[in-house]
């Protein structure tokens, strides 16, 4: 059952030049993105924006990148091909917007946008513009995600009927000097999109939600000793019911989080066997694998993994796949299924009802390395 896959194996061809990349928003995960795409041949930061100029400054002369004072100024420098869209969550539609519009692609952090409907939008403006839209996580495409996809497609678990997944990300105002907006858009629409993708990415579209959630601890202080409070549910239960016939059991949690076994734990159980994943996001995370009635035990990866997070893999597919003039894995399409997700389950929420999801899309094929001969 794995999906053909169009990319060389092992070595992948050096591409004739890299894509010229402008980042805006200069903030927490830019110097991770940076360094990863400084590492992939296929992309080649060049230039930098922000709000706050006095980070794209400072941000730009650390990667060696020019700084721009304005996303408009960022759009004018030609040499610029692929906007990567690093801004806070409630920015990225209006970014995005404005890069497309200019005729870039763009790759966005998630969520791609934090309406339905503007999520969509965006996929029709790029079709029309005739450039790619790409939209984070990518963290399906890490290595030991796609062994777990590989096992899942590989037809060993027979079909998949449920899975769980939990996102425990704890109290994000004990690290992120910036967290209200955090709060605002809540843990589903901030870190519940990673299992989302991930099950989506693997199992197909889905169908309904149903979700609620709890406000456990309202008041909250920034490292800053700002006081505010939570503008969203601390604690969220849902059921996601995929059009595959799997029911996902999705907790997440910003009251949660460590001490706690395993934060970003994934589980797919079959009809005739079960694979876990320790982490949605770190790509070294362990898989483990055992028949019904039996014991995990652990399951070799697909290849030597990349060691916590390669921010930049889903930017550097992208770019290659424009060079080979076909689909990239990370697409619009499923990144505004997710947000139509979210949107299901915020109403889920409010009206204490089953929430049926309209919207489909493509599930990507697996990494040419994953679907190999050597498949586990
Ligand atoms: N911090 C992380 O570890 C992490 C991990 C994964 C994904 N993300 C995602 O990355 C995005 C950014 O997160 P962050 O932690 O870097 O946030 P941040 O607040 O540290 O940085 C965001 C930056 O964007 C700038 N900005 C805001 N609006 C802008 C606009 N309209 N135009 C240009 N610049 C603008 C801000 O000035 C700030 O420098 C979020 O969507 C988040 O979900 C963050």
């Amino acid at each position: 059952m794995t999906a053909p896959d169009p990319m060389p194996t092992t070595l992948e061809p050096t591409l004739p030049r890299p894509l010229r990349v402008g980042i805006v928003g200069c903030g927490n995960v830019a110097g991770p993105y940076a360094r990863s795409i400084a590492a992939h041949d296929e992309v080649m930061l060049v230039a930098a924006a922000d709000v706050d100029p006095v980070r794209a400054t400072a941000f730009a002369a650390e990667h060696g990148v020019r700084a721009h004072e304005t996303l408009e100024a960022l759009l004018a420098d030609p040499e610029v091909e692929l906007v990567v869209n690093l801004t806070v969550h409630h920015a990225h539609f209006a970014v995005t917007r404005q890069a497309l519009e200019a005729g870039r692609h763009v790759y966005s952090e998630k969520p791609m946008a934090l309406d339905a409907d503007e999520a969509h939008q965006l996929v029709e403006l790029a079709q029309r513009q005739g450039v790619r839209l790409a939209c984070a996580p990518s963290t399906f495409l890490g290595d030991a995600q796609q062994t777990v996809g590989a096992i899942i497609r590989g037809g060993e678990l027979g079909p998949v009927r449920a899975i769980y997944a939990d996102v425990n990300w704890g109290r994000i105002e004990t690290w992120h000097p910036a967290p209200i907006p955090f709060y605002e858009v809540g843990v589903l629409v901030d870190v519940g999109v990673y299992p989302l993708t991930i099950a989506t990415a693997f199992l197909g579209p889905a169908l309904a939600i149903e979700a609620r959630g709890w406000e456990l601890m309202l008041d909250r202080v920034t490292t800053g000793g700002e006081r505010y409070q939570i503008g969203s549910p601390d604690l969220i239960i849902a059921a996601v019911e995929l059009a595959g016939g799997a029911v996902m059991r999705l907790t997440g949690s910003f009251y949660v989080g460590r001490p706690i076994r395993q934060p970003g734990r994934m589980e797919f159980h079959g009809d005739l066997a079960s694979v876990a994943l320790s982490s949605f996001q770190d790509f070294d995370a362990t898989v483990e694998r055992g028949p019904v009635g039996g014991a995990f035990e652990p399951a070799p990866l697909v290849r030597e993994p990349y060691h916590g997070i390669d921010w930049g893999r889903g930017v550097a597919d992208l770019a290659r796949a424009i060079a080979e003039g076909r689909r990239q894995r990370v697409t619009g399409e499923h990144a505004a299924h997710v947000v139509d997700i979210l949107s299901a389950a915020r109403r889920s929420m409010s009206e204490a009802l089953r929430i049926e999801i309209e919207s489909t899309f493509e599930p990507p094929p697996l990494m040419a390395w994953a679907s190999g001969p050597e498949r586990p």
